[in-house]
This record gives C-alpha cells, structure tokens and sequence, in this order.
C-alpha cells in the first residue's frame, strides 16, 4: 500500500486547525474570491524531511520542522497550484518514531487544505508499519507487494512510479529486491505508451560499497531498455544534483532539513510536465542562496 495522504477537506481543517486561515487564503485566488485549480501538469517535489517527534528540536543547526513549514509556505505561495507532491523519503529524523510521524502528518495539513494530495516514499530513516500506522482514516489505496509501500500515479502526461527501497531503519544503503524490480518491469510494460518518471529515495551507487541503492545495476537493467523511462528522481544524498545516464535524468533533489556540504541549497522542486521534456525549478529555503529559482529542462530521450 502507498503513502498517500489525499487532500483534506477545507470545512473539516477549518475545524481542527488554526493554520486552516494561513493555508485557506493562500489557496485562493488573488482577489480571495474563489480557490485555484490545480495545474494538472505541475507537481512539487520534496526530500529528507527529518521531521523530528518535537518542533524545537534541531540537527546540524537547523530546526527541520520549521524548514518544512517554510516549504509549504513557498509551494503555497506559488502563482499555480500543483497537482500533487511527493515527499522522496527520510519523512522522520533517524529512527522512524511514531512521534515523528504524528509531528510530520500534522506539519502536512496545510497543504492537504489548499488541495494538494501527498505521496510519500520511504527512506532508510523511515519505518513502515510505524509510518503506516501514523497515516489518518482516509488514506488511498493502491499497489501493494512483499510489505514494501509502492505507487504507481497515472497522470495526464506521464506515469510516475514511487518505489521503496528502504532495506533497514537507520542503515545507510537501500535495497529494492528482485519482487519489487519485477514488479516494476510488469507495471513499466503495461504503460509503454506514456513517459515513466521514477522517485525513490535512494541515489544510484554503482561503488562496490554503496552508501546508496545496493541493485542499482539491476535497476538499471530494468529502466535503461524501456525507452518510455525518462527520469530518476531521489534524494537521500541531500545534494541538488543532476546527471544522465544513457538518456535518462538522474535528479538528486534538495533536503528540506540540513545539507551535507556547507553551501549547498535546501528547499524543494517544482515540476512541470511538457510533451517532450519536464521542466524543473528550485525552490531555495534561503531566497539569497545563487541557486534560488534556478531552471532546468530535462529533454526526454
Ligand atoms: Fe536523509
């Protein structure tokens, strides 16, 4: 079963959140008349979250919960409303506490309140059954193999695949399996006839001793000869980044919580599909940083 947290109804926040006012507003209109439409081609792309079980906590001199909020704010801030976001793993700070989770679905609302759905994948921070448990009544329900949390998001121009390749809580590299890349091969073939974006949390590591996906070959074996396959999105390594591989986009996105190497940015990414390419922006948290706004054109092969 997917991590999908649909978007909430306005009338039922408006009663259990004070942030409803925040989130309301700003998913209106300019003249506060009436609420924006999703743009059906636009979606919103997070990483490494490290949401900790208390708001005050901080980790590398950043408070992740406050990162996370100012995130949302930006994604609401925005001239267009996505269709949907998706947050590629580490949800929780190390250990996948269930009090990290509660502290993340909350920090989710104001979001879900101004119409974006939310798909989660899991990172080597996360815990499944913990995450699981944390998710409200009305979760979505989708694909499901071997306990791992998988999704596939049929959209108007392409199909996006989230996979899951968390091996072990707060163990460094992930690991896919052959069920779940067998999985992925019948589920790529049944849509040959559209684009395939992929997202999971780990980054391709082709080292002997990876700190990122362990079959990242085997994967590769799977993506690379099904043309209709035209990116990778991930995180993990919390390092804005791209790269190719045989034709096919490799995009490392930004943590919302702290950064690894001093200098690099946090925030997240807006996407926009097109016929032929999908075009990217970051969000930088730190609007002076020189990487805010930044724009990329990933052309399909
Ligand atoms: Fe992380």
């Amino acid at each position: 079963m997917p991590i999908s947290l649909p978007a909430l109804d306005r009338r039922q926040f408006l009663a259990t959140s004070t942030a409803a006012i925040f989130a309301a507003a700003q998913a209106r209109g300019a003249d506060g008349s009436s609420p924006r439409k999703p743009h059906p081609q636009r979606f919103i792309l997070m990483a490494d979250v490290h949401m900790p079980s208390k708001p005050e906590m901080e980790a590398r001199g950043v408070n992740m919960q406050a990162n996370f909020a100012q995130a949302g704010k930006d994604i609401l801030a925005l001239q267009t409303t996505p269709a949907a976001a998706m947050i590629l793993g580490d949800c929780a700070y190390l250990h996948g506490e269930a009090a990290d989770y509660a502290l993340f679905v909350k920090s989710l609302e104001p979001l879900r309140a101004a119409g974006l759905p939310v798909h989660c994948a899991m990172g080597n921070h996360d815990h499944r059954e913990r995450f699981w448990q944390a998710l409200p009544a009305e979760h979505g329900e989708d694909k499901y193999v071997d306990s791992r949390h998988l999704l596939v998001l049929e959209t108007p121009r392409a199909n996006w695949f989230l996979l899951d390749s968390l091996d072990a809580t707060n163990k460094v590299p992930g690991v896919l399996g052959e069920e779940q890349l067998a999985w992925l091969a019948k589920e790529l073939d049944a849509r040959a006839d559209k684009p395939a974006l992929l997202a999971l949390h780990h980054n391709p590591d082709l080292r002997p001793k990876p700190g990122g996906l362990v079959d990242t070959q085997p994967l590769y074996d799977v993506i690379l000869p099904r043309k209709q396959v035209k990116a990778l999105f991930f995180g993990h390594s919390h390092n804005w980044h791209q790269d190719v591989k045989e034709g096919v986009h490799l995009v490392n996105l930004p943590p919302t919580a702290y950064v690894f190497v001093a200098g690099k940015p946090s925030g997240f990414v807006e996407i926009e599909l097109q016929d032929d390419a999908a075009k990217l922006r970051l969000t930088a948290l730190d609007k002076q940083h020189p990487q805010h706004g930044q724009e990329l054109a990933l052309k399909y092969r």
